[in-house]
């Protein structure tokens, strides 16, 4: 077999077809990169299942898959049709390998491996984490090195110390539920469907968030860990207070209970973000992973950042573009284009592949994946 393997060695273009298929969105995208230019994104397309899952109130594992299977090759062609490339055009197929849905994962996994070896190319498996996290670096305004990272996702919540890729310091994560978790476990009390994180934040927007006193849990532990299942157990018995006074009651306090939630969790995030600003004593914070397209979490954090009278000083905040806040492809190919360029990767000919359901994401700090 000739030697695919691919480094940053060359100043070459190199371009990287990404493929995320951990969860509920089948994402596919285009970059292109080289040493001595940012990773640009080229094009990208998602499929997004909320509509499927909908009617179950939360991801069927094994419908996603199938899901996965119908839409991941489509997708690919609207993307190399949109960048006005073909497929022999690649050079690296990088994919999602961990964490998620076992099934999901493999469908990405097999698809991009199958392509590797079709087109002779070589493939790279991505930590989903360590996309969301590179994500900002897509943006107009992309951070610099060393940062703390809050990841807020459906499946994580967790303050990190990034030092560049692939260095990555735990610094504290959830206890129990995630901060997304939290947003949509209290939307399904409040019956506002699955995913509930975008409609409990839309239906805030005509609430008193000072109407119900939430717990705050964690909020001053001293340590930067969060813990929001007591949360969603005080959401459930407001609601059921409510709904036990008059169905009319509970329609009517609905919102004021979404705009309590929202800022009993937007104000924990921003507590222990300022705590690891201020222990790590870095001045930049990025912010990812789906919950970081939350309108409320990102206003009370440029405010509280952007103070001048804050110890140790006013901190820049990066974000992903908001179309990438959530799962997609970009952020696939992006990290797979970043760990090649760090040397701290190669991609491989695609003879074998395994997934990582369950991943720490400081468990790839010290070497390749
Ligand atoms: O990163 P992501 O797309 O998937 C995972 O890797 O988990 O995050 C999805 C999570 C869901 O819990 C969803 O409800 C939440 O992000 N989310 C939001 C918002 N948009 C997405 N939560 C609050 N406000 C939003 N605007
Ligand atoms: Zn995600």
């Amino acid at each position: 077999m000739p030697d695919q393997a691919v480094s940053s060695s060359s100043d070459a273009v190199t371009l990287i077809l990404g493929i995320e298929s951990s969860c509920d969105e089948t994402g596919v995208a285009l970059v292109e990169t080289s040493d001595r230019s940012a990773p640009r994104l080229l094009a990208h397309a998602l499929h997004s299942q909320v509509a499927m899952h909908q009617a179950y109130g939360g991801v069927v594992p094994e419908l996603a898959s199938r899901d996965h299977i119908r839409r991941v090759l489509p997708l690919t062609d609207q993307v190399m049709r949109e960048a006005g490339r073909n497929l022999a055009d690649l050079d690296v197929v990088a994919y999602t390998r961990g964490p998620g849905l076992a099934g999901a994962l493999l469908v990405g996994a097999g698809v991009a491996c199958a392509l590797g070896a079709a087109l002779g190319k070589p493939v790279l498996g991505v930590h989903h984490l360590e996309g969301h996290l590179l994500s900002p670096f897509l943006s107009a305004d992309p951070p610099q090195f060393p940062f703390v990272a809050l990841l807020v996702s459906g499946g994580h919540t967790q303050l990190m110390r990034v030092d560049g890729v692939g260095q990555y310091q735990l610094l504290g994560e959830t206890i129990d539920d995630a901060a997304g978790e939290a947003f949509d476990k209290s939307a399904k009390l409040m019956g506002l469907g699955y995913p509930g994180g975008p409609a409990l934040a839309k239906l805030a927007e005509q609430g008193d968030d000072q109407a119900f006193k939430l717990p705050r849990p964690l909020m001053h532990s001293g340590d930067l860990d969060f813990s929001f299942a007591g949360l969603k157990t005080a959401v459930l018995t407001q609601s059921q207070r409510l709904r036990q006074i008059s169905d009319a009651e509970f329609e009517t306090r609905k919102a004021d209970l979404a705009a309590s939630t929202q800022a009993a969790i937007v104000d924990v995030l921003v507590k222990k973000s300022l705590a690891a600003l201020e222990s790590t004593g870095l001045k930049r914070l990025v912010v990812a992973g789906g919950v970081g397209a939350n309108k409320s979490l990102r206003e009370q954090l440029n405010a509280a950042c952007s103070n001048p009278r804050r110890k140790g000083g006013a901190v820049r905040v990066h974000y992903p573009e908001l179309h990438l806040c959530t799962d997609n492809g970009a952020m696939i190919a992006l990290a797979a284009a970043m760990r090649l360029q760090s040397g701290r990767q190669r991609a491989l000919p695609a003879v074998s592949f395994e997934v990582k359901p369950r991943w720490p994401l400081d468990a790839i700090t010290a070497d390749t994946v």
